[in-house]
């Protein structure tokens, strides 16, 4: 049933390749026009969105920032990702121009059902992202789109994370058709589906290549902090990163936004202090990538052990960094479905070498169907 692999989590990693082809699979009509799989909300009331409100939990949750960056550019919409508890008692605004899209793997977890409700009663519009047909979540949204990453049976997420961003992309790129926006942009919702069918060869490429990470984790077992610096779509990499590694090896770890580290977290690099960074692409907008680069400098100065995970060919970063992960080069916004998976592997080999169990965490459940 673990289809040769020790653990459920690691089969599910090596999935991702198929998680994110098959979510992708039969969106595109004869046209070309992308098509959701159940939609009881008209063409007329998503033109007429004026917010969009992601509510998750977890991993998810992540997926939900990740998705913030690349729909507000592709639909021009305003975007926020609340935590579905946070969102149900904050008394938010909201009106019947509001599309507030939930994201759940299991599409029972109570929390973000009670978002959901909250969001029906006060006249939202609601799409659920959800790996599970038929489950309670999907049955009260407006509209479903599924994410096809099968099964996932280990507790800590990892292939429905993948899904649920490629799923989240495929809506950013329907309301960007139906509304004409993304002209401004320079690209078209057919060119940016086509990139994101190349994504799965480039996961299978980097899955071949994990043995570095593999043996940083089993000498780095004894740690007893890890922290994780990202930016822009790297900055919820991050901290997915930081939560993988505190779910399987109970290691204290926390995912900062790069540029937020001059404001306080640089106070707690001391020499020693393990330190992934996620390097935006050089082709990045803003100078990112050199912004990103003058960072690994400024704690590498001051001790850090730098575990650099940056695009093949970046040479800019090799001077500062301890250790240099490479991932397939991508477009910027697609970048997230390539640099989180070292950050699994190194959480699954970390809890491997400290003799944990990878797929039961302690105090953990898969689907948390209380609030
Ligand atoms: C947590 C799980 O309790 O729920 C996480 O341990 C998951 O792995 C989170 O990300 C949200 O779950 P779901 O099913 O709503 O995506």
């Amino acid at each position: 049933e673990k289809g040769g692999y020790a653990t459920f989590m690691e089969k599910e990693i090596h999935e991702q390749p198929h998680a994110v082809a098959d979510t992708l699979l039969g969106r595109t009509d004869a046209d070309g026009n992308l098509t959701l799989d159940e939609l009881h909300v008209s063409e007329d009331e998503l033109r007429a969105v004026t917010k969009i409100v992601i509510v998750a939990c977890g991993t998810a949750a992540y997926a939900g920032t990740v998705a913030k960056y690349a729909l507000e550019r592709w639909t021009r919409i305003p975007v926020e990702v609340e935590l579905a508890h946070e969102f149900r008692y904050r008394d938010p605004v909201i009106d019947e121009h509001t599309l507030v899209v939930s994201i759940s793997q299991s599409g029972e977890t109570m929390d973000t059902l009670m978002a959901v409700r909250h969001a029906k009663e006060l006249g939202a519009r609601t799409v659920s992202i959800c790996n599970t047909h038929g489950s309670t979540i999907p049955r009260e949204s407006d509209a479903v789109l599924y994410t096809h990453a099968g099964p996932e049976i280990a507790v800590a997420s990892t292939k429905a994370f993948l899904a649920q961003i490629t799923a989240s992309y495929i809506l950013g790129l329907y309301l960007a058709s139906l509304r004409g926006s993304m002209a401004a942009s320079g690209t078209d919702p057919a060119e940016v589906m086509a990139e994101l069918r190349e994504v799965p060869a480039k996961i299978e490429k980097l899955l071949g290549s994990m043995d570095r990470v593999k043996e940083i984790a089993y000498y780095m077992a004894d740690s007893r902090s890890v922290l994780f610096l990202g930016r822009h779509v790297g900055y919820p990499v991050a901290m997915e990163g930081a939560l993988k590694l505190k779910e399987l090896a109970y290691i204290h770890a926390e995912g900062f936004a790069a540029g937020e580290l001059k404001h306080g977290p640089i106070a707690l690099i001391e020499p020693g202090q393990p330190v992934f960074v996620i390097v935006p692409s050089p082709d990045s907008e803003h100078g990112l990538h050199g912004k990103v680069v003058s960072n690994i400098q400024e704690i590498r100065a001051r001790g850090a052990r730098t575990l650099v995970i940056a695009e093949e060919g970046d040479e800019d970063v090799v001077p500062f960094a301890d250790v240099v992960i490479r991932v397939p080069r991508t477009p910027a916004l697609l970048a997230p479905l390539l640099t989180v998976v070292p950050l699994q592997i190194f959480a699954l080999q970390l809890s491997t070498a400290k003799g944990l169990d990878v797929d039961q965490p302690r105090n953990l459940a898969k689907s948390v169907t209380v609030e």
